[in-house]
C-alpha cells in the first residue's frame, strides 16, 4: 500500500530548475497577487511554448532579483531602449504604441516625443501598459480616456486575506479617468471629498477626503520648533535654577554649623577662663 503517499507529493506545484521539462503555455498571474507564475523557478525560464526546458534566466529587472542566493551569478540588466520580460528570457526592445506589453510594466512600452511633459508618478516617461497594451498618458482634459482596475488580494501575516485596487488611466499628468464617465477630469486637491485614490492629486483618498499619503515625509511646522524650543530651555533653565537653590541650601546648612561651632568653641573658653580666675582668687584669699 505505497500509492496514497504519491497523492501528497505535490506534482503540479513542484517548481522546476534546470533541465526541467515545462511548456510556457502554462505561464500565467496568480489570480489574487498577480505575480508572474511559471513551472520553472525563479531564476529561470521555460525554453518553449511545447514540450520546452526550464534554462538559466538571461537577464534580470531588479539590482537584487528574487531567487538567487548571494554566491549565484547574477544575469545581466537590460541596457537603455531594451526591457527584461517577467519571464526572464533575455533583452526586448521597447514596445511601441498599440503593441503588447505585461501587468504593470510600463517600462516595456516606448517613451512619446514630448515624454517630459506626459511624465509623471502614475507612469514611465509619459508611456503606459493598460489592459496589456501599451499607450500613452497623453489623453486631454475632457477627451476620452481608458481606465484598468486591478485587484490584489493578499494575506497578512494573521493569516486575514485583504484586498485593494489600483486604478490606472491614459490622461495626462494632473487629470484622471473617472470609471462612469470615462472623459479626463481634473484630480482634486488636499482636503477636497474623494472616493478613490486615483481622483486625489496625491492618489490618495482616506475616510472620504484627499489626504497626504501615509509615506510623505512629516514636516515639522514653525510653531512646533518654536515649542520644543521654548520647552528645552525652560527645562534647561529650571535645572540650573533648582541644582543653584539645593547649592544655597547646602552652603547655609554648613553656615549654621559654622556658627554653632564658633558658640560653642568661644562659650567653652570663657568657662576656662571664668575657671581659671575662680581658682586665683581661691589662692588669694588663702
Ligand atoms: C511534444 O512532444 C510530444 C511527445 O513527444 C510530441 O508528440 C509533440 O509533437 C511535441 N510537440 C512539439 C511542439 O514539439
Ligand atoms: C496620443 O498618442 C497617440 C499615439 O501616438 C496618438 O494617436 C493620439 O493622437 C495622441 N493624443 C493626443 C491628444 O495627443
Amino acid at each position: 500500500m505505497l500509492w496514497p503517499v504519491a497523492l501528497f507529493l505535490p506534482v503540479s506545484l513542484a517548481v522546476l530548475g534546470p533541465g526541467g521539462s515545462c511548456n510556457s503555455s502554462k505561464n500565467h498571474l496568480d489570480p489574487n497577487t498577480h505575480k508572474f507564475i511559471s513551472a520553472c523557478s525563479d531564476t529561470t525560464f521555460c525554453s518553449a511554448i511545447e514540450n520546452g526546458t526550464c534554462t538559466r534566466r538571461l537577464c534580470r529587472r531588479d539590482e537584487f532579483p528574487f531567487g538567487y542566493s548571494s554566491t549565484d551569478v547574477l544575469p545581466t540588466l537590460c541596457p537603455t531602449g531594451t526591457f527584461c520580460p517577467d519571464e526572464g528570457d533575455g533583452c526586448k526592445p521597447l514596445v511601441p504604441v498599440g503593441g503588447a506589453c505585461q501587468l504593470n510594466r510600463d517600462e516595456q512600452c516606448a517613451a512619446p516625443m514630448n515624454w517630459d511633459t506626459l511624465s509623471s508618478t502614475q507612469n514611465f516617461n509619459g508611456a503606459i501598459c493598460l489592459h496589456s497594451i501599451c499607450m500613452y498618458a497623453n489623453a486631454t482634459f475632457e477627451a476620452p480616456c481608458i481606465t484598468e482596475e486591478t485587484t490584489y488580494i493578499e494575506t497578512d501575516d494573521n493569516g486575514q486575506q485583504f484586498s485593494y485596487t489600483i486604478a490606472r488611466d491614459n490622461c495626462s499628468p494632473g487629470l484622471y479617468c473617472p470609471p462612469n464617465i470615462k472623459t479626463c477630469e481634473p484630480t482634486k486637491p488636499l482636503g477636497a471629498t474623494c472616493q478613490s485614490d486615483q481622483e486625489c492629486e496625491l492618489r490618495n483618498c482616506a475616510f472620504g477626503t484627499c489626504l497626504e499619503p501615509p509615506e510623505t515625509p512629516f514636516r515639522v511646522q514653525p510653531w512646533q520648533y518654536a515649542i520644543i524650543t521654548i520647552c528645552v530651555v525652560g527645562a534647561m533653565v529650571a535645572t540650573i535654577m533648582l541644582l543653584t537653590l539645593i547649592h544655597k541650601r547646602h552652603r547655609l546648612e554648613r553656615y549654621r554649623e559654622l556658627c554653632e561651632y564658633h558658640e560653642e568653641q568661644s562659650s567653652l573658653r570663657k568657662a576656662i577662663i571664668s575657671l581659671h580666675y575662680a581658682a586665683v582668687d581661691q589662692k588669694h584669699q588663702d
